[in-house]
């Protein structure tokens, strides 16, 4: 059998059982070809699916409460400590007038809800602010995954003259240094360093508050084998996902961040201006790989993809589809996909993001 039809019939099923006001259509050449053997009506009256291959949904994780790289690596509290004040912190940039939390608002699921993003003396950059939301547990960090880890990837923007626009890393040290609060919180942070206050450890603090940046979601109680969290809809909307084949690239623990790949797979990318990961390596085969970003949160990260080419969900399922598998999704399909993703959507850890009293300017800043 045709896996969309399948999947298709299911979803009407769904759709039609849990709709009383207005009784959903039956298609009848889906359910004929679906089940030969059945009667139209008996298809469509059929229970809903309630749950999808268990091979398949084993290709998912429920989320970690924390995205440590190992069991060794958990960071003090007081790093974490002192990594949220540094993200908070705008006197991290040049014009004191930009923090990580600018562009990636903590309130707001991380990103800036820009095309691309906007950053020192108003200019705008060439790439959409992803969010920073389990980051930390991505294979690589940034589009085009330049940087290892986010404690590695945390020194980049401080200094990127588009973002925070910083001279260098000595620089922001000498800052720091004349904040008495940060002085003492540096030591507190790395007690057995000679030098508390370096700018390696500026990653490192920032990196080990990001790891603590993870959002559970109804999905994660479904994962954990609560099956009745999930909408038929929304379980509908799963089962076109796995059967179209989007698991194959958004996948794990983050339906998505654990591998490179293409933009643009079966039709090339619209926008080639940017050849990601190319942009690094120089190597031809790397033109167009991007890293796949993670699905949780989804609702409520837009403008979509690296170049924030599309505005609405809708839209990049529909760009998604025909891209990276060569179909042309109907909107129904589409309308379930994205509600599947609703679920996704997790929440904020409340008490974790709260902008924390910043140490006041030392003598003569
Ligand atoms: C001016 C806006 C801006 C500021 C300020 C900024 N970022 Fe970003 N951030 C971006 C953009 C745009 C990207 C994507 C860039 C790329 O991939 O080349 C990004 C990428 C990232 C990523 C990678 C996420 C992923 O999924 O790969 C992390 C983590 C991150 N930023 C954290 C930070 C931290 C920490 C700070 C503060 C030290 C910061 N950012 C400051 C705009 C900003
Ligand atoms: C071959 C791997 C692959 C497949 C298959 C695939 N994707 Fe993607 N997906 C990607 C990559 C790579 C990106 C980033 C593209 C870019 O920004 O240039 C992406 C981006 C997205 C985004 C935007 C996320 C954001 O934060 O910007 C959504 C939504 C999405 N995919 C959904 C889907 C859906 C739904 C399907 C199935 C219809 C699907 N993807 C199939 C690799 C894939």
């Amino acid at each position: 059998m045709h896996a969309r039809l399948f999947a298709l019939l299911l979803l009407v099923a769904a759709c039609s059982s849990t709709s009383d006001a207005t009784p959903a259509p039956t298609p009848t050449a889906a359910v004929d070809s679906a089940d030969p053997g059945a009667p139209a009506g008996a298809a469509a009256a059929r229970t809903p699916r309630t749950d999808i291959n268990p091979r398949l949904l084993r290709r998912f994780k429920p989320v970690r409460a924390e995205l440590h790289a190992d069991a060794t690596a958990e960071p003090s509290q007081a790093q974490v400590d002192l990594g949220r004040m540094l993200f908070f912190d705008k006197r991290l940039s040049k014009d004191r007038d930009l923090s990580c939390n600018s562009c990636h608002d903590l309130a707001r699921y991380g990103v800036d809800g820009e095309v691309t993003s906007v950053g020192a003396k108003g200019q705008r950059g060439n790439r959409n602010s992803p969010t920073v939301y389990h980051a930390a547990g991505h294979v690589r960090s940034f589009w085009d995954g330049r940087a290892e880890s986010v404690e590695e990837q945390a020194k980049g923007p401080i200094l990127n003259p588009a973002e925070m626009a910083m001279p260098d890393g000595k620089f922001v040290v000498e800052q720091l240094r004349r904040i008495p609060g940060y002085v003492a919180a540096f030591a507190t942070a790395f007690p057995g360093d000679k030098d508390p206050l370096s700018y390696d450890n500026v990653g490192t603090a920032i990196g080990a508050f990001e790891r603590g940046l993870v959002t559970p979601a109804r999905w994660d109680r479904y994962l954990a084998g609560d099956k009745t969290v999930l909408t038929p809809e929304e379980i509908g909307g799963l089962a076109l996902f796995t059967d179209l084949g989007c698991i194959t690239c958004h996948t794990g623990e983050f339906v998505g961040g654990s591998t490179m790949q293409k933009a643009g797979v079966v039709q090339p990318w619209p926008n080639q201006k940017d050849q990601g990961r190319f942009e690094v390596t120089k190597q031809d085969s790397d033109r167009m790989i991007f890293k796949v970003p993670s699905l949780r949160n989804v609702a409520k990260t837009g403008p979509y993809f690296h170049d924030g080419s599309a505005k609405t969900l809708d839209e990049a399922v529909l760009v998604m589809a025909r891209h990276q598998l060569g179909e042309e999704l109907p909107p129904e399909d589409v309308a379930a996909i994205v509600t599947w993703l609703g679920s996704l959507t997790g929440e904020l850890p409340a008490s974790y993001i709260v902008e924390p009293t910043l140490p006041p300017d030392g003598p003569g800043m």
